[in-house]
């Protein structure tokens, strides 16, 4: 287990970073072996469009893109709930659609982490519209305090119910940058 930087994590937003739950190798290995499968997924002439929901898949998703051999584009969503508080509840507003056309293409969601499971419950009826030939999700945690139907096919790892910042995931945008995840 890494030790944590404090000029980095310190005492950002006021809040104390109690412990590294993945540390920079195990997210590297893991989004290695994650990388593997998806390759072995899909075949060189599918037309892969992998698409980072914003702002928490934005480095996760450069990491694996890069060890994905196979030709695909990258585009973004940028999908936020009504309502207000902390809690994942309301209606799904897109604010930013992807530009790339999803029809025929094989699409890969990418997510950070799946806790209530509200966005993706929301978001995948939506893009399925759009007539892609597959749509499949890959996100790096996953609380499983619910199983989609269909569930994510690629899961980083199976995350404790704590509240997780790092490495894309934030508290109130603090956290963001640090390269390990650890629990508040
Ligand atoms: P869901 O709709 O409840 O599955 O929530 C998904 C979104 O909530 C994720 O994409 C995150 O942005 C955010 N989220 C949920 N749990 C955590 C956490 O433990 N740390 C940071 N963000 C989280
Ligand atoms: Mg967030």
């Amino acid at each position: 287990m890494s030790t944590i930087p404090e000029a980095a994590a310190g005492q950002l937003g006021g809040r104390t970073i109690r412990r590294v739950v993945y540390s920079e190798s195990d997210i590297a290995t893991r989004v290695r072996e994650m990388a593997e499968e998806i390759t072995a997924a899909f075949e060189p002439h599918d037309q892969l469009l992998v698409v980072g929901l914003l702002k928490g898949s934005f480095i996760f998703l450069a990491d694996l893109v890069r060890r994905i051999q196979r030709p695909l584009h990258v585009d973004f969503l940028v999908a936020s709930s009504y309502g207000s508080g902390t809690v994942s509840s309301g209606d799904l507003q897109l604010l930013y659609n992807p530009q790339a056309s999803l029809r025929d293409r094989s699409v890969v969601i990418v997510e950070d982490i799946i806790d209530s499971g509200h966005t993706l419950q929301r978001l995948i009826p939506l893009l399925r519209e759009r007539e892609p030939r597959s749509l499949e999700v890959c996100t790096l945690l996953h609380k499983r305090l619910v199983t989609l139907d269909p569930d994510a096919r690629w899961v980083g790892f199976d995350a404790p119910s704590e509240f997780l910042v790092g490495y894309g995931l934030d508290h109130a945008e603090d956290f963001r940058h640090l390269p390990y995840i650890a629990s508040l």
